[in-house]
């Protein structure tokens, strides 16, 4: 299976598995199927709200011998309510013992932005601290200690532009092992990929396959959704692969890891099956002509009041 290397040397499967949106009660199977097919990196969130199912089904599968513990890689996320340097190890603590794990992989903060404790989703301008008041950096610093002290193998963030990556990482004296952003063939973000592999920061790929199941909760209409787009639809053809495995295979060829979220055993098999599929030349070409600074999540939940806009979220 194919992997990349991350600062310090560890080595992370290039291919997961996405668990946002996944439902409590599909997310078991889904995560048991995909390790039966050959799956060894789950993604998950505090605030997917599901750690405790993905926690269950990782310890039915390590029980039943499907995989060993050391041999799957387990990613979170600190929430953005706990970015205060006190907060963090409590939050992983919490994440840990839902998951059921002793240790993480991979640890990262979800986003540059910070709720105040107990706020899961802002519902008011009131719900925001400014940055000012929890800087990335401190809380950067608490993701290192932390890491430091065992409970997560590899530290690192997401949602990061380039010029927050060198804040923290100029403060610490510590890069980020991996930035997990948006990417997929309408939101490419090349200068940001190739400033990541400069820094030595391996780059996630998180909506792959676009989020179509994320488009009435952001508020979104997809007119020519990615899966259907149709040099996708023409190129999966001309491969006799689907579409969805040609985004997945696209991410891997661009040296990103790479994370679709299914809840189905058919489309997860599948899915997996991408890292078999080569795509050519002219296929990237064709991909690459595709771009259009198309963000599915566009992070406009973060834009109640005036702490946080899309000029500061994304520096652009
Ligand atoms: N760090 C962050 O801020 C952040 C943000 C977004 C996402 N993520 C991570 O990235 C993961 C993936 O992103 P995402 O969930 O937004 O979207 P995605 O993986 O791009 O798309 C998931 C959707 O595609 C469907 N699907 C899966 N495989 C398919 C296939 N082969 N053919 C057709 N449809 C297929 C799924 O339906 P079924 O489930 O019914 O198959 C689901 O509706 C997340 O689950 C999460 O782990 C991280």
């Amino acid at each position: 299976m194919k992997t990349l290397e991350l600062r310090g040397g560890t080595k992370m499967p290039a291919l997961g598995l996405g668990t946002w949106k996944s439902e409590p009660d599909e997310v078991y199977e889904a995560v048991r199927s995909a390790i039966e097919v050959g799956y060894r990196h789950i993604d998950c969130a505090a605030i997917y709200q599901n750690e405790e199912d993905v926690g269950r089904a990782l310890s039915d599968a390590f029980q039943a011998g499907d995989a060993k513990r050391e041999e799957v890689w387990v990613t979170s996320k600190l929430w953005n309510d706990s970015h205060a340097p006190e907060q963090v190890r409590p939050a992983l603590e919490t994440s840990l013992r839902k998951l059921r794990l002793e240790y993480l992989d991979l640890y990262l903060i979800h986003w540059p932005v910070a709720l105040r404790h107990g706020v899961l989703l802002p519902t008011g301008p009131e719900d925001f601290l400014p940055l000012s008041e929890v800087p990335l950096e401190a809380t950067w610093e608490a993701m290192l200690k932390v890491s430091g002290q065992g409970l997560a193998q590899a530290a690192g963030v997401s949602n990061f532009s380039q010029r927050m990556i060198e804040r923290v990482s100029e403060a610490t004296g510590q890069t980020p092992a991996v930035n997990q952003i948006e990417l997929h063939p309408y939101l490419q973000q090349g200068v940001l990929v190739q400033a990541c592999k400069d820094a030595g920061v391996v780059v996630t790929a998180y909506s792959p396959l676009g989020s179509p199941d994320s488009a009435a909760m952001m508020g979104r209409e997809d007119d020519v959704p990615l899966l259907q787009n149709p040099t996708i639809v023409q190129i999966a053809g001309a491969h006799g692969a689907t579409p969805g495995q040609v985004l997945i295979a696209w991410a891997l060829a661009r040296g990103t890891s790479v994370i679709p979220k299914s809840v189905n055993p058919g489309r997860i098999a599948k899915n997996w099956d991408a890292r078999d599929l080569t795509l050519t030349l002219a296929d990237m070409t064709a991909i690459a002509a595709l771009d259009r600074h198309q963000r599915m999540v566009d992070g406009s939940f973060w834009f109640l009041g005036e702490t946080y806009s899309p000029e500061t979220l994304w520096d652009e």
